[in-house]
């Protein structure tokens, strides 16, 4: 049922010439202000630790982004007390209130839009346009759950004559928020502000490559007005004080996005009751995948080549949403594999600042390294269709093309995370879509096609969280395109859906007889 459009932030019209002169300066005012120490907030209180992270920025890691303090699990257990002693009156404020605080938080995002870009860009190498639509994302995520705690908040009424029936939620009591560093902003905004939404104490444990954006995250909701104890930023090491908190008897839910790996391990961690633990606790799983895009005969070349450049390369591929995976059907598969060689060929490889750049580097050391052991891989499975210059310093891996991949090869199954695309022939539109289907994953897909009977088996059979017909597939909007996969892309409602809060709340019904 169609309904009033959530009106989304507008992202930066680059354009401009004033817009473009403003994000300019924030970079310069940014880079200025590297270096900083970042403390845990605990409590309501900024607190010094015993050991320090220092954030690099992947262009040039020899500049140090921020220094992190790093609690230990001792502060672990403390910002648990303070959660469980500030959740009574978290709980007990007024939704409109809760509303209020995060609706103050997305007009400082709105009016730090370029600050908050230009971190993004230094901190973990993303492109300032890219960055920017993450500030929109994370406004939208503000105002949107805002919205829908006040919907929600009114409860179901199933009153008969004599007898009233009322169906309300309640928040689930302390919720831990495990993000990941490649929607630094928006991810871990997103997450945090549902469950402050919903009324649950939280704790916010960002990935260690993009602490300082978190802490930037922190800073805006305190000055936003959140009480102390409501909301916590407590950086440190996923498998020790990650790990820990999952396990922690006193927290109800976990809202976790990144891998694979940790996302299962999390589900089962949490899954363990504890001594003195007295609930179950809820956990919310996002997490990788290996998303494909099927290419048939009938399709327009120009706008798939150009859609799958993007969807494949933006952010260097490190999109939980990207395309990995291109499967096209024979009679289309010669051209389309020459024009996208040619289009790939035309992108700019550099620091994430360089306004001309469209692909930057990948996140870390290791990141660059896990990529280039497949791309090592993929050349003793497939042909090697293209592989680009680099620039020398930087954590930078070149866009690469592999055609006549066979759909079980490793690079056709395990999610990479880097500028890598397996190209895969398929003889009909049905193998296609099986080679589409064969994965572990079911995240994100898309279909190049002006045929409409294949538009619709994909609209059923084509077995992703959110499919993409005629379009790229990254770059899901709030309340537009709710976001998220199922089988080991994650467990839980897609976020910026209408569902998606219903997970950090306890529905409850009471009836009374009169
Ligand atoms: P990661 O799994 O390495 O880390 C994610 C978070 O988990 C970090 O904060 C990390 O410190 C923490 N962590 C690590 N070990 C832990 C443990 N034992 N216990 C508790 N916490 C632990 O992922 P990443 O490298 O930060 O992010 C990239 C991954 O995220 C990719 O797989 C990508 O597909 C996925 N992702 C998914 C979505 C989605 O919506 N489905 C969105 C973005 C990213
Ligand atoms: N929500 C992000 C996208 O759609 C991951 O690209």
């Amino acid at each position: 049922v169609a309904k009033t459009a959530f009106p989304n932030a507008a992202d930066t019209d680059y354009a401009n010439a004033d817009l473009r002169s403003k994000a300019k300066q924030a970079l310069v005012q940014v880079r200025n202000s590297l270096g900083k120490t970042y403390l845990p907030l605990i409590n309501g209180e900024y607190v010094q630790t015993e050991s320090t992270l220092d954030s690099v920025n992947p262009s040039n890691p020899t500049e140090i982004v921020g220094t992190i303090g790093q609690i230990d699990l001792s502060q672990a257990d403390e910002a648990i007390a303070a959660a469980k002693a500030a959740f009574p009156a978290w709980r007990d404020t007024p939704v409109q209130e809760r509303a209020r605080i995060l609706r103050k938080a997305a007009e400082i995002m709105e009016s730090r839009r370029h600050e908050l870009s230009a971190w993004t860009c230094l901190e973990v190498g993303k492109i300032i346009p890219q960055a920017d639509a993450e500030v929109s994302e994370a406004i939208d995520f503000c105002r949107y759950y805002a919205d829908e705690m006040e919907r929600l908040e009114k409860g179901y009424n199933y009153d008969l004559a004599g007898e009233t029936n009322r169906y309300f939620y309640q928040p689930r009591g302390i919720a831990v928020v495990i993000s990941p560093w490649n929607f630094p902003l928006a991810i871990a905004t997103g997450m945090t502000v549902a469950a402050l939404a919903t009324g649950n104490c939280t704790l916010l444990k960002p990935a260690a490559p993009s602490s300082v954006i978190a802490a930037k995250i922190a800073e805006i909701l305190v000055e936003a007005g959140i009480p102390k104890g409501a909301f916590q930023y407590v950086p440190g090491k996923g498998s020790t004080v990650g790990n820990h908190l999952v396990q922690h008897p006193d927290v109800h839910l976990i809202a976790f996005t990144g891998s694979q790996e940790v996302g299962c391990h999390i589900y089962a961690e949490a899954a363990k009751l504890q001594p003195g633990q007295k609930h179950l606790k809820r956990v919310i799983a996002e997490m990788g995948g290996k998303n494909g895009i099927i290419i048939d005969e009938s399709a327009d070349l120009d706008q798939a080549v150009a859609g799958v450049v993007y969807s494949a390369f933006g952010y260097t591929g490190q999109k939980c949403s990207a395309c990995s995976r291109v499967v096209v059907l024979e009679p289309a598969y010669d051209a389309f594999v020459q024009r996208l060689i040619e289009a790939t060929k035309s992108l700019n490889i550099g620091s994430a600042e360089n306004p001309s750049t469209t692909v930057g580097p990948v996140v870390d050391e290791k990141a660059r390294d896990r990529v280039l052991q497949y791309i090592e891989q993929g050349k003793q499975e497939s042909t090697l269709a293209l592989e680009l210059p680099i620039p020398d310093t930087g954590y930078f891996v070149s866009p690469t093309l592999f055609t006549d991949v066979s759909p079980n090869a490793t690079i056709a199954q395990e999610e990479i995370f880097g500028p890598v695309v397996a190209i895969i022939k398929a003889k009909t539109f049905e193998e296609a879509l099986d080679i589409a289907n064969g994965t572990n994953y079911a995240l994100t897909g898309g279909l190049y096609s002006r045929t409409p009977s294949h538009i619709e088996q994909a609209y059923k059979r084509f077995e992703v969280g959110n499919l993409y017909i005629n379009r790229t597939i990254t770059g899901a909007i709030v309340s537009r395109q709710p976001f998220g996969g199922f089988k080991l892309s994650g467990v839980g409602s897609k976020a910026g859906g209408p569902d998606y809060l219903l997970q950090f709340l306890e529905p409850r019904h009471v009836t009374e007889n009169i």
